[in-house]
């Protein structure tokens, strides 16, 4: 068999998630699939793109959370992914809560919410 010598490439499977974080005082949303477990510890990762409108809002406040959509909201979800928060607010698409810290949007429509804290961050060009 030929061998293909391709870029480094993630392989998966990957969940479709969306990230929620507060962008000057409101909730948005992005739709990310390169999302998945670091540790037996509870550690994520999430790959979000630094010119995304969600990134200056998860520098700002050093949460997001993570929720897991389900499948009826597959059309929302695929909205986040194509709509940016930059040009049109996403705040009003879900009902929004908070746990007692107060530092990222959760999902309520979502039947998994993670709160997470940033705890490492990588840059690449
Ligand atoms: C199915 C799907 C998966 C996506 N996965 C990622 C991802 O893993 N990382 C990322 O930075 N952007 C990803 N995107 C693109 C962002 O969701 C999209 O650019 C979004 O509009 C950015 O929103 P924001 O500017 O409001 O943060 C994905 C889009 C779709 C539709």
């Amino acid at each position: 068999m030929n061998k293909v010598k391709v870029p480094n490439r993630p392989f998966g499977p990957f969940p479709t998630i969306l990230a929620g974080a507060d962008v000057m005082g409101k909730p948005n949303y992005v739709t990310v699939g390169a999302c998945g477990v670091v540790s037996l510890q509870p550690v994520l990762y999430i790959s979000l793109k630094s010119t995304h409108y969600t990134t200056i809002g998860v520098k700002e406040n050093g949460f997001f959370s993570v929720n897991i959509p389900s499948a009826d909201m597959v059309q929302k979800t695929d909205y986040c992914g194509v709509v940016s928060g930059k040009t049109t607010d996403k705040s009003k698409l879900f009902t929004a809560f908070y746990d007692e810290l107060g530092k990222a949007p959760m999902i309520s429509e979502c039947p998994m919410n993670m709160l997470c804290k940033v705890i490492q961050r990588h840059a690449y060009i």
